[in-house]
């Protein structure tokens, strides 16, 4: 997903390009929005951190382009491009070193494991979306 503030800036074009040069190809692709609630249950496994309720309004605060990626090792590989979840832990040439603002507002979400991927993937897709 690439989230409200780099929308905002007019970076989808760049990370996208960054996304597909490196060999991930699109299965689902979406221009969309999330309420409060929405984003709350997505990132519902962080509930009980500090940085909950900030996290819930930021991700809401926009629309998003949410999209399924396929690749060998696709999570992992994904996780490498966008970087680190602070930018300024982030390695060059990432993602998040390239587009991110801050630990909070950081451009990217990449799904953490296979399970992960599919359960988001069916959050955000029909099957019908998929291809
Ligand atoms: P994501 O799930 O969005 O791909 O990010 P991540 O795995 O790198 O990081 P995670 O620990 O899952 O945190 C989810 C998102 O919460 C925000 N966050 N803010 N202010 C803070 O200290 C803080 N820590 C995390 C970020 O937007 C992060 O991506
Ligand atoms: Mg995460």
């Amino acid at each position: 997903m690439i989230k409200p503030e780099a929308m905002a800036a007019g970076h989808a074009g760049k990370i996208l390009d960054m996304i597909t040069s490196k060999e991930f190809r699109v299965v689902a692709f979406k221009y969309t929005r999330l309420s409060a609630l929405e984003a709350g249950a997505f990132y519902a496994v962080h509930k009980e951190r500090p940085f909950y309720g900030e996290l819930v309004d930021y991700m809401a605060s926009g629309p998003v382009l949410a999209a399924i990626l396929e690749k060998d090792n696709a999570v992992a590989d994904f996780r490498t491009l966008i970087g680190a979840t602070d930018p300024a832990e982030a390695a060059e040439g990432t993602l998040r070193k390239r587009f991110a603002e801050s630990k909070a507002k950081n451009a990217v979400h990449g799904s953490d494991s296979d399970e992960n991927a599919a359960i988001e993937g069916a959050y955000f897709f029909s099957g019908r979306e998929q291809f």
